[in-house]
This record gives C-alpha cells, sequence and structure tokens, in this order.
C-alpha cells in the first residue's frame, strides 16, 4: 500500500482552467449549480469567475461572512438550508469560490448534503491555492479549536487563476507564503533555498511558485491522502501553529493572527525543539529564523499565555493515547513524525521565540 498512489482532485492552472470547468459541465450534466462565495469574493472574484462559465444552467450564488471566526457549524447550517430551499439535488454540483474557509466549509457542506454532492474549489487567496484547496480536507472548527469536524473528501477539480491574487493584501499573501516556506522545509531543500532569499512582495514567479507547492502537496496526499503517515509531515509548525492560533480566536481583545502568521511562529518553535531532541543543525535554524523574521516580523507572546496555548495542544488531531505528537526536522527535507515533545522544552522553544529581536509588523 506504502508505494500506491491514490486519486486526489486534479489541479488546473491559469485562464484555460476555465475550460476545464466547462467541460466537466457538459459532460457531467449536472441538475443545477451552486457557487459559495463570501463577502469579499462575492464583491472582487464572483463577477470575474462568472464571466467564464458558459453553461444555460441557472447558477445560484450563496454567501457567507468572510472570516475564520464563521468557519463553524452554525454557517453550514444556513448553506445547508440555502441548497435546501433553492432545490438542490444529488445531481447538482457546488463551486466554492473563495479562500481557505469557503473551500474548506463548501468542500465540507457539499460532501455532507444529501450523503454528499460534487464540488469544485476555485481558491481566491494564496493559502487556499498551495494549501486548503488541494487534497481533499474539508472541515470547520468547533469553538476555536481548529478543523475538529470534517471529512476528507476530494474535489471534483481544482482551478487555480492566480489573476484572483490581485485584489489580495500583502499580509493575506504573506500568510499564504507561510504554508510555501513549510513545503520547501519539509520536501525540498532547494526549493527552500531559493525561498529564502524573497521578500514577501517579489514573487515575480508566483505561478511558478504556486505550481511547485501544489506538486509537493499532491505527491505526498497521493501516496497518504487520509493522514496516516507521510501526509502529517504537512503538519509541521502546525502543532503549535493550531494552538497559537486558536489563542488568538479565543481573545479577541488582542490582535488578529492570520492562519500562515500563527504558523511562520510554530515553524519556529518547532524547528528549534528539531535542534533540541534530532540535531537539527543550529545554523538552519538560524536561517529559518532569519527568514521568517524578515518576512512575518515578530508577535510578543505572552510568557503567561503559554499555559494556556499549551492546554490547546491536546485538542490537536495527529494527538494519540492523550499524547501530543510533533512532526520535527532533523534536516532540512527530512522531516520526522510522531515525535513526543517534553512540556520543558515546549516553554523553552517560546523563550527561544521571545529571545530573538521581534518586532511587529
Ligand atoms: N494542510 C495540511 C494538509 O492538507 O494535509
Amino acid at each position: 500500500m506504502n508505494e500506491a498512489q491514490h486519486p486526489v482532485n486534479p489541479v488546473f492552472y491559469g485562464i484555460e482552467s476555465y475550460q476545464k470547468i466547462n467541460q466537466y459541465i457538459q459532460e457531467k450534466k449536472p441538475s443545477s449549480i451552486f457557487v459559495l462565495v463570501d463577502t469579499n469574493t462575492q464583491d472582487h472574484c464572483l463577477a470575474s469567475f462568472l464571466k467564464y462559465i458558459s453553461t444555460d444552467l441557472p447558477i445560484e450564488v450563496i454567501e457567507i461572512e468572510a472570516g475564520e471566526e464563521n468557519k463553524h457549524i452554525e454557517t453550514c447550517t444556513g448553506v445547508w438550508n440555502a441548497l435546501s430551499e433553492l432545490g438542490a439535488d444529488r445531481k447538482s454540483l457546488m463551486i466554492n469560490l473563495g479562500g481557505g474557509v469557503v473551500t474548506d466549509l463548501g468542500g465540507f457542506v457539499a460532501s455532507t448534503f444529501k450523503r454528499g454532492i460534487p464540488f469544485i474549489n476555485v481558491p481566491t487567496t494564496l493559502l487556499s491555492m498551495v494549501d486548503a484547496s488541494v487534497g481533499g480536507k474539508t472541515g470547520v472548527d468547533l469553538g476555536n479549536l481548529k478543523n475538529q469536524v470534517g471529512v476528507i473528501v476530494q474535489a471534483e477539480m481544482v482551478l487555480i487563476d492566480s489573476n484572483y491574487l490581485q485584489t489580495l493584501s500583502p499580509r493575506e499573501m504573506r500568510s499564504g507564503l507561510a504554508e510555501i516556506l513549510k513545503h520547501g522545509l519539509i520536501a525540498d531543500e532547494t526549493y527552500w533555498n531559493r525561498l529564502k532569499d524573497l521578500s514577501s512582495l517579489d514573487l515575480s514567479d508566483l505561478d511558478v511558485i504556486i505550481e511547485h507547492s501544489v506538486n509537493l502537496k499532491s505527491k505526498i496526499v497521493k501516496q497518504d491522502p487520509y493522514e496516516r503517515t507521510i501526509r502529517k509531515n504537512l503538519n509541521f509548525g502546525h502543532t503549535l501553529g493550531h494552538a497559537i492560533e486558536s489563542f488568538y480566536l479565543t481573545h479577541p481583545e488582542k490582535d488578529k493572527l492570520l492562519h500562515g502568521e500563527a504558523i511562520a511562529i510554530g515553524m519556529i518553535l518547532e524547528s528549534f525543539i528539531s535542534t533540541e531532541l534530532l540535531k537539527f543543525p543550529s545554523n538552519k535554524l538560524q536561517e529559518i529564523t532569519t527568514t521568517i523574521i524578515k518576512l512575518f516580523g515578530g508577535v510578543a507572546i505572552d510568557m503567561k499565555d503559554i499555559n494556556e496555548i499549551n492546554s490547546l495542544l491536546k485538542h490537536d488531531k495527529k494527538n494519540s493515547n492523550g499524547k501530543v505528537k510533533f512532526v520535527l526536522l532533523e534536516d532540512i527535507s527530512c522531516p520526522k513524525r510522531d515525535i513526543e515533545v517534553p512540556e520543558d522544552l515546549i516553554i523553552k522553544s517560546f523563550e527561544f521565540y521571545s529571545s530573538l529581536n521581534l518586532t511587529n509588523h
């Protein structure tokens, strides 16, 4: 089974890829089409998307509020109700046009409505293009705990058109960059070496970078779609990163942290832990730290908040038998998974992060 390749959503790129959706609609003849958008993609992306879709079928648009705080089951109920009221049936097609919240939540709604209708992802943020929309993970948060409820179901296809990124803020672009850096760190040192010299806004070969990241991710997902083995490597930086993200969602009085911003911190912390537990070379820790701080700046995390962040770790989906399991690095592009980390080392990693010369971006 380990060498087997599992089917993963096909990915198409650029303007030409709209033909693939049109072809799909022509061949599969869905009974109706529903486009899920959020308040941002309704304003900035929907009109240009619809311009490329040629069909006589009615297209209904369902809109949800933008923002991670809306990625919960009540929003799903709203979308399930809308589908039902608008007469969706098992032959309906759902198209998720948006960032990670829209593609994760839309994929979950589609996969569960009438026990599953097909869906297509059209990611409009860098984060969703290189990570969320690809590989079949769908779901929602439970309270402030990330992605606790969901299923793994592959989209019929993913269409990546980087023109949608033109309206994305630099901060949102950086958030996507965190996942791109992660791909280099876990799977491709040459790629990492190239990325570490980029500045966040110097992305002249963005299309090439997006495609390379998607290929790295797809190669992993094809081997292990249900995250029993190698797919866990994609969670590097996410064990502590998700706990930090959940902590900030729990504390709306603090400055909001985007997913990639939390993962960027998580990658520094987990690289530090890697040097302590797996002899990850300290010059490479320095390289990772410098690159991430240059791109993301730093966040001052109060030492008194660390206990709360630590207690959120117990909800991590990679845990088993009550033990928190980390993906760490033996070297760049040599990840090791299912590693237990003593609590004092986690604290030490936060102390290391705090000792860096942090400036908020
Ligand atoms: N975001 C990590 C994965 O899809 O496995």
